[in-house]
């Protein structure tokens, strides 16, 4: 399940002698849902840990476009940590991932694209209540 519900994504860096840039659109390759709404997290205490739930049904992309965390992502039978620490480097994340975001850098900007906008009870922010849904 953590392969189709979770990708690593390295994004196209248009660069020259100015320095870089990258695009993200709504429907290409990287971003395979319509955008729906942006949040960022930031000046995040490099001893939190943020998260700590999974989604019903939210897709998200997530990218460090400063500094660096880690993406702790549980589905329910494997566990695997991703590290973001390139402004090119994305992760998806799809629905029943329980995931934790840490070792944040002081600089860290952590962007997050949603295929949908803020709803409470997309959310399963229980461990033993996500196992179940898993398991469904
Ligand atoms: P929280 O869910 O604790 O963030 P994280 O999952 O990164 O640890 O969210 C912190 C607060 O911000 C909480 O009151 C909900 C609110 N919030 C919004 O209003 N809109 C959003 O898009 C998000 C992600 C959070």
């Amino acid at each position: 399940m953590m392969n189709t519900l979770t990708k690593e994504l390295q994004f196209t860096v248009r660069g020259d002698e100015r320095g870089s840039l990258v695009a993200l659109e709504s429907l290409c390759e990287q971003v395979p849902f319509e955008i729906k709404r942006v949040y960022y997290i930031f000046g995040t205490d490099p001893e939190a840990v943020r998260g700590k739930h999974a989604h019903h049904k939210l897709k998200q992309v997530l990218v460090c476009v400063s500094g660096a965390c880690d993406i702790r992502m549980d589905d329910g039978k494997e566990r695997k940590t991703v590290r973001l620490d390139h402004p090119a480097k994305g992760l998806y994340i799809e629905g029943l991932i329980y995931h934790e975001m840490l070792n944040f850098s002081r600089d860290c900007v952590l962007l997050v694209l949603a295929d949908a906008p803020y709803d409470e009870s997309d959310y399963i922010r229980d461990y033993h209540q996500f196992l179940k849904e898993v398991h469904l």
